[in-house]
This record gives structure tokens, C-alpha cells and sequence, in this order.
């Protein structure tokens, strides 16, 4: 019998041949803009999912310890036995109110919420269509349905069409899609998905971890942004993006959806609840982002500031106005080379290249917070000038 480090072996070193190993630089702080890495050097952060900057706000920490002191570490429970506080309730409560739905439902994770929807709402005599390029976790979630499974074209609204056409007689027909795309800040053609919806009487899940709290007029998300509150059936979040970034996820929608999911959801009914300090931070965040919008007011204008000033310097920024902007580089070791060199000047940005994006589509993906300054931004977009004339990525 081979032992289980011989079984292992080949396959970590197929990885680092492949160029695909994931290093993890150590960061000595807190999560913010100004961050301090273990061994020392100092970055301004351009890699986070910090859009509103919350990670590291005063009030929210502060929120997070009172319910810490209040309702202490954690619950040793799952939510149906005795893992329930009122903060749970609350919070659940706050959540469908924003997204003006009639409930919500908390999971440890927006992994754990797309995990455990699909396999819970869906029958064999179901279908689900589902753009190629969904986040893992809801390919995960749909693996694990016993749903029929299309996967169409991404973004691709004549083959979802041709997909939709294909199953007439299903009880129930989902459409999945992210609400942005997060490898390259692109929206999910919502008015178009919900118009084929409509026609072939089929239901819609959006996930929206990267539009929730700030995207659209009043950072509703991906369905505010297209002006259509209101109009997805389901919606998965994280509160570990813009709404804190602790750790959490939920599903928000109808009162029976929900109650559905409190009956049946394995990742809910099997994995403990919230800790209270994470709860109240993301509590905290709630009504920080309900009473004002001067958060995401500052990160459209942060947005369009970095994504202005680099098309202006001859750069290619993908995507639809989001403040995911990838910085289109192409070849895989200019994308990592030049990664690098961001970082040697204090720019702490990240390349990406396949099999996580499509070959000769390298990029470094650039996400503005709104608790960046226009001199980080300004700092930023310099040194990518810098390099990007010393390495030929624009013309000096
Ligand atoms: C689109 C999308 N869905 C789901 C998740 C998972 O969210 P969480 O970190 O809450 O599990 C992520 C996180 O990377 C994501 O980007």
C-alpha cells in the first residue's frame, strides 16, 4: 500500500510545475488600505474585498466587542438546538429588510448558502441552468442537486434561451448566475435574464457577494443597479466582502423559501451558528449602510478616479464600471513579474492567470475600497505607469 504522502507528492509537484501554487504572504495587521506584512514591509492594499473599508472600522469593532462581552464567544450549538440569540433573529431580520424580502436566512458562509440551496429546493423533475463561469461554490452547490443541469454560455442569453427551450416539462426551472463576475468586474445581463424568465416561467438565483452594500444606487446590488429591486427570487450573500468582512453568508426571499431552508438546509442545520461578535459587526454594518450612502459614494468616485486615470495612461481595465478592475496585462509571467514589482513599490495588487482566467488573459486584479484616498489611488495608478512602461505594457 503507498503511504499517504507518496499518493500526495505527485500531485503538489504537478501544481508547482504548473506555476499555479498559491503562496500566502502573512499580514501583521488588520485588514485595511495601510497594511503591514510579516516580514516587515508596509503596502497599500489594492487585493481586498474591503469595498465600503469596513474591515477595520472603529464602530464596527467596537459593536463586535459589546456582543462579545454580552453574549460571549460562540454558541457550541447549531441554531435549532440552542445556538439562537436574538442578535440571530435580528440580524436575519435586517437583512431581508434591506433587500426588501420577507426573510433571510444565516449561514457560517455564502459558500455554506450555495452549498446548501439547490440541493434543498430541487427535485429530478427539476432543472437548473447555470452560466459557466458561477462561482465555485455554487458549481459545488449544484453537483450536489439532483436537478437536471445545463450549463450555458457565459453571459450568453441566446444559448440560456436554447437551454431553457430544451426543458419544457420540469416542475421547477432556476436560473443561476453570479451578479458580477468577480475575475473580471463584468455585471450578470439581469433585464435579460429576468425578460427569458418570464417567458419560460423559470425562477432566478443571483448570487451577489460581490454587489451587496455597494453596487447599484443604493448598493442593493446587481438587481438595484439595474433599477429592478425586487425582481430576483433568490439571492445568496456573504457578510465577508463589503458587509465587514468577518465571515458569514445568507439567503434572502420569500417566507417559505426561507422556512424551507431552516427544515432542510444541511449547511445550516449541521454547522454551528454565528459567533455573537460576528453577528453584531455584521449588525453594526447593517444599519451603517441603511442610514447613509456615503460609503459607496465614495467608492463609485474612488472607482471611476483609478479607472479613468489608467485608461487615460493607455491601460486596458475590464469590466463594467466595478470597482473590480482588472488590469489587462495578457502574457502569465508579465502578469506575475509585474505583480511583483507593485509590490516592491509598495502596491500590494495580485496577478492572475490560468487556469484561474483564460490563457493569454493575464491580469492584475485591482479592487478600490472606499476607505482608499485619492492619493493611494494616485500612488497607485503612478506606479503602474512606472512599470508598465518599463516592462512594454504601454507605450512610454
Ligand atoms: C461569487 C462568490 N460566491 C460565494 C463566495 C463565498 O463566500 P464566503 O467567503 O462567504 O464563503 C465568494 C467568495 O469568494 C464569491 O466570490
Amino acid at each position: 500500500m503507498s503511504s499517504l504522502a507518496e499518493c500526495i507528492r505527485p500531485e503538489l509537484n504537478a501544481i508547482k510545475t504548473a506555476g499555479t501554487w498559491k503562496n500566502e504572504r502573512v499580514i501583521a495587521s488588520p485588514q485595511r488600505t495601510r497594511i503591514v506584512l510579516a516580514n516587515g514591509i508596509e503596502a497599500l492594499n489594492f487585493c481586498a474585498n474591503n469595498y465600503l473599508g469596513f474591515s477595520d472600522n472603529k464602530e464596527i469593532i467596537s459593536a463586535a466587542k459589546i456582543a462579545l462581552d454580552k453574549y460571549g464567544a460562540g454558541l457550541s450549538s447549531v441554531r435549532f438546538i440552542c445556538g439562537t440569540q436574538e442578535i440571530h433573529v435580528e440580524l436575519e431580520k435586517k437583512i431581508a429588510q434591506f433587500h426588501d424580502r420577507e426573510d433571510a436566512i444565516l449561514y457560517a458562509s455564502c459558500f455554506d448558502a450555495n452549498a446548501g440551496l439547490f440541493e434543498t429546493l430541487l427535485t429530478p423533475e427539476d432543472t437548473v441552468l447555470s452560466d459557466e463561469l458561477n462561482h465555485a461554490s455554487i458549481i459545488d452547490g449544484i453537483r450536489l442537486c439532483k436537478a437536471k443541469k445545463h450549463r450555458y454560455r457565459h453571459r450568453d442569453m441566446t444559448d440560456l434561451e436554447n437551454k431553457l427551450r430544451e426543458s419544457p416539462s420540469s416542475r421547477l426551472r432556476l436560473i443561476a448566475t453570479d451578479g458580477v463576475f468577480s475575475m473580471d468586474g463584468t455585471v450578470a445581463p439581469l433585464p435579460k435574464i429576468f425578460e427569458l424568465a418570464k417567458k419560460y416561467n423559470a425562477l432566478t438565483f443571483v448570487d451577489d457577494c460581490h454587489a451587496t452594500g455597494f453596487f447599484g444606487k443604493a448598493g442593493r446590488g446587481t438587481e438595484d443597479y439595474f433599477n429592478q429591486i425586487g425582481s430576483i427570487d433568490i439571492i445568496n450573500s456573504t457578510l465577508g466582502k463589503a458587509l465587514g468582512g468577518a465571515a458569514g453568508g445568507y439567503t434572502t426571499g420569500t417566507k417559505e423559501l426561507v422556512n424551507l431552508l431552516r427544515q432542510r438546509s444541511r449547511p445550516y442545520l449541521f454547522s454551528n451558528s454565528l459567533p455573537p461578535p460576528v453577528v453584531a459587526s455584521a449588525s453594526k454594518v447593517m444599519d451603517l449602510i441603511t442610514e447613509s450612502t456615503e460609503f459607496l459614494e465614495k467608492l463609485k468616485s474612488n472607482t471611476n478616479l483609478f479607472r479613468n486615470d489608467m485608461t487615460a495612461a493607455g491601460f486596458a481595465i475590464s469590466g463594467d464600471n466595478h470597482p473590480i478592475c482588472p488590469v489587462m496585462i495578457g502574457d502569465a509571467k508579465l502578469a506575475t513579474e509585474f505583480a511583483d514589482k507593485m509590490i516592491e513599490k509598495g502596491i500590494y495588487v495580485i496577478g492572475f492567470s490560468y487556469p484561474v482566467v483564460p490563457k493569454d488573459k493575464a491580469r492584475i486584479r485591482v479592487q478600490i475600497s472606499a476607505a482608499h484616498s485619492q492619493n493611494d489611488i494616485e500612488h497607485a495608478t503612478n506606479a503602474f505607469v512606472e512599470i508598465g512602461k518599463e516592462l512594454g505594457v504601454i507605450g512610454s
